[in-house]
């Protein structure tokens, strides 16, 4: 008899071991396991157990479950008083003390509270601590920021739809609807008669921020500057839930929202290239483990065959490439077949333990996915939309997520996206040469790219943004961010 089914091994591994895949391989449950998606997911308000998912699925449960996800419970993006007063601003440093001032109404206040059996109670405090900031240029460079994408904004719609056609703006994620308020000011001081003819529409995700824009943004800001708020509505939906058709032109404004689109993971045969799909399994105790299959999902399949559409095609070892090409792939490979073959091989020595599979590769899926709504649900859409090109602090892997959360007052990041689902902000960087390229490929549109500092250089009034020594924190700062607009 095998040892395995003896009953001392049965016994031991029950009841001793306290293994929670009992005497089964770790393939037979994940096998066993249901697979579910993140939209059964958000049905339910516990975290699951005993299922496996993609891994899309995991971060999009983690980030946007409506009961326990990160989106929905954490989040407050960081507000100003009132507008940053940059010319008596001594220079940037300055402006990063003011900024920590108003930073500091964030924090906790200290819990000095002790609870019936005298011990400080512990939940409130984490609760109170573990409250996620965002500071987005939208906030940190009101109104100035949001005025130079009305002005970009007002001149497009000059060139190209003006009088013909009716002023409409969607923005998906709205945040605190400062953008709104800021570009809907910036139409009505300089374009009055276009501003009659506006509309401006959020699509919002989070239910906690869509009722923020609709207490805070419509009742305050809109009424303080004079503004109508019959030009606006709030969609609280995602925009993957999208199911009406635009068919006017309009403008499609998305600002630091590619971020926390869901990525999959694909990994590849390190010597035959072939593509594996990444899924996460939870079981019995909450614990996570990484599986991966050669089935790959329509959306997958499509980024892949894409980008063998585009200047980033994953020639691995093709021989037709030049020298020059080749070196530029080795020096600065996109994913991992840009690596030559000799060195994967040399990996497969090296790292037995890893089945031969390369390195991992986050793939823009829900970008993909993006698109196609773009060009199904908004086919006269003009894109303009910011994010970051690059991360500090990435996991390891190609285009990989940093993934971190606020302890206390201290941001902490992690060596895995597979963490308790809820608590931690998983955040991608965009390749926005090759988001451009398959902007391209699906909608049949063209766009341009722009450098944070560049667009704004171009479009802002940049002077009421510098500081009295001469520089220019809305410049000086976000040197990791682009633009993108068609
Ligand atoms: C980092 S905040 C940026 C907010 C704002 N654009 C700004 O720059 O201040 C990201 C915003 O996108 C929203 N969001 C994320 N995913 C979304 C989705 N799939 N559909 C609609 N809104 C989404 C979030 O709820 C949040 O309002």
């Amino acid at each position: 008899m095998h040892l395995k089914d003896s009953k001392f091994f049965k016994y031991f591994a029950t009841y001793v071991s306290r293994d929670p895949l009992n005497d089964r391989s770790v393939n037979d449950t994940f096998e066993s396991f249901p697979t579910v998606d993140s939209a059964k997911l958000a049905r339910f308000s516990k975290r699951p157990k005993n299922v496996k998912m993609l891994t899309s699925d995991f971060i999009e449960d983690s980030l946007y479950n409506p009961h326990y996800g990160y989106f929905n419970k954490e989040v407050e993006i960081f507000q100003t008083e009132k507008p940053f007063d940059y010319n008596n601003i001594r220079d940037n440093d300055e402006f990063i003390n003011q900024w920590y001032k108003e930073y500091k109404k964030y924090e906790p206040p200290v819990a000095t509270e002790k609870t019936d059996s005298g011990v400080m109670d512990v939940a409130q405090k984490s609760k109170q601590q573990s409250v996620q900031l965002w500071h987005t240029p939208t906030e940190l460079f009101l109104p100035f920021y949001g005025e130079a994408l009305a002005n970009y904004i007002l001149m497009n719609y000059k060139l190209n739809q003006y009088p013909y056609n009716d002023l409409i703006i969607y923005e998906m994620g709205g945040g605190n609807g400062t953008l709104m308020a800021n570009i809907l000011s910036y139409i009505r001081q300089h374009q009055p008669d276009i501003y009659a003819r506006t509309k401006y529409k959020i699509i919002e995700i989070s239910s906690k921020l869509a009722s923020k824009q609709m207490k805070s943004a419509i009742s305050l800001k809109l009424a303080e500057n004079n503004l109508d708020a019959s030009k606006v509505q709030i969609i609280n939906k995602s925009i993957f839930e999208w199911d009406t058709k635009v068919t006017d032109p309009c403008y499609f404004i998305a600002l630091e929202v590619f971020d926390n689109f869901s990525h999959d993971v694909v990994r590849y045969d390190n010597l035959t290239q072939q593509p594996y799909q990444g899924y996460v399994s939870v079981d019995d105790n909450g614990d996570f483990k990484e599986f991966y299959s050669p089935e790959l999902t329509p959306y997958t399949k499509s980024f892949l065959n894409l980008r063998e559409r585009t200047k980033f095609a994953s020639n691995g070892d093709n021989q037709d490439l030049s020298l020059m090409e080749r070196a530029k792939k080795v020096w600065k490979p996109q994913m991992p077949l840009d690596e030559p073959l000799y060195w994967r091989q040399m990996k497969n020595q090296w790292w037995p333990f890893r089945y031969g599979l390369s390195q991992a590769e986050y793939v823009p899926t829900r970008l993909v996915e993006f698109f196609h709504i773009l060009k199904y649900k908004f086919p006269n859409h003009s894109l303009l939309t910011s994010d970051f090109h690059y991360l500090p602090d990435a996991l390891p892997g190609y285009t990989a997520p940093v993934v971190q959360t606020m302890l206390g007052s201290k941001m902490v990041t992690t060596d895995t996206y597979m963490v308790y689902q809820g608590f931690f902000d998983i955040m991608f960087p965009t390749n926005f040469e090759l988001a451009c390229e398959l902007y391209r490929e699906i909608t049949g549109k063209t766009a341009a790219l722009a450098s944070h500092r560049a667009f704004l250089e171009q479009w802002a009034d940049v002077d009421h943004t510098k500081t009295k020594k001469g520089e220019n924190p809305m410049l000086n700062f976000y040197q990791n961010a682009s633009f993108m607009y068609s």
